[in-house]
């Protein structure tokens, strides 16, 4: 299965590394171009128990791919994960900004039916939210996806 992983922070990386050690073909995709570069040297900027070892054995075998291009990640892709971060509002709630910028931008940017996952934090109610931005883009294209779902 091809999985894509957008946002390659904490959980962006340690999940598209365990989806490539299964044995999946995995994209992490970042805006940050010097994390991406630094990974694909096989630097890796977290410490988790054996993150680095699977990161490095993975992207050597070509499992795991780093890009900044969500054009690359996504092409094939069966199922795209939203990672990004979510650091909190002046109230206390969740700033969807990240999310809402990276399912607009997988809008822009899908070729075929996907699955979205979403697996930053958020509230009820933000599948829906990153359901209609898709689907804005996909509109603005002149295209419809039927298959699209939001978990
Ligand atoms: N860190 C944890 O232990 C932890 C645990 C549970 C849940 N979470 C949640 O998971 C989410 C991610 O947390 P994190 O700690 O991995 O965040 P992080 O800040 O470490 O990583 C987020 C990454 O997303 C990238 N990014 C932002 N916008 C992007 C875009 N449009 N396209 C591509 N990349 C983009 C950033 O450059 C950054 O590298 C948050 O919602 C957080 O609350 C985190």
């Amino acid at each position: 299965m091809k999985i894509t992983v957008i946002g390659t922070g904490y959980v962006g990386l340690v999940t598209g590394t365990c989806f490539a050690e299964m044995g999946n073909e995995v994209y992490c995709v970042d805006i940050d171009t010097n994390k991406i570069k630094h990974l694909k040297k096989g630097i890796v900027p977290i410490y988790e128990p054996d993150l680095e070892e699977l990161v490095i054995k993975n992207y050597k075998a070509g499992d795991l791919n780093f890009t900044c291009s969500l054009k690359e990640g996504l092409n094939n892709s069966d199922i795209c994960f939203i990672a990004v971060g979510t650091p909190m509002d002046e109230d206390g709630s969740a700033d969807l900004h990240y999310v809402l910028a990276a399912a607009k931008e997988i809008g822009q940017t899908m070729s075929d039916d996907l699955i979205v996952v979403d697996k930053s934090t958020v509230p009820v109610g933000t599948a829906a939210k990153v359901k209609k931005a898709i689907n804005e883009e996909l509109k603005k294209k002149g295209v419809n996806y039927n298959s699209l779902r939001c978990v």
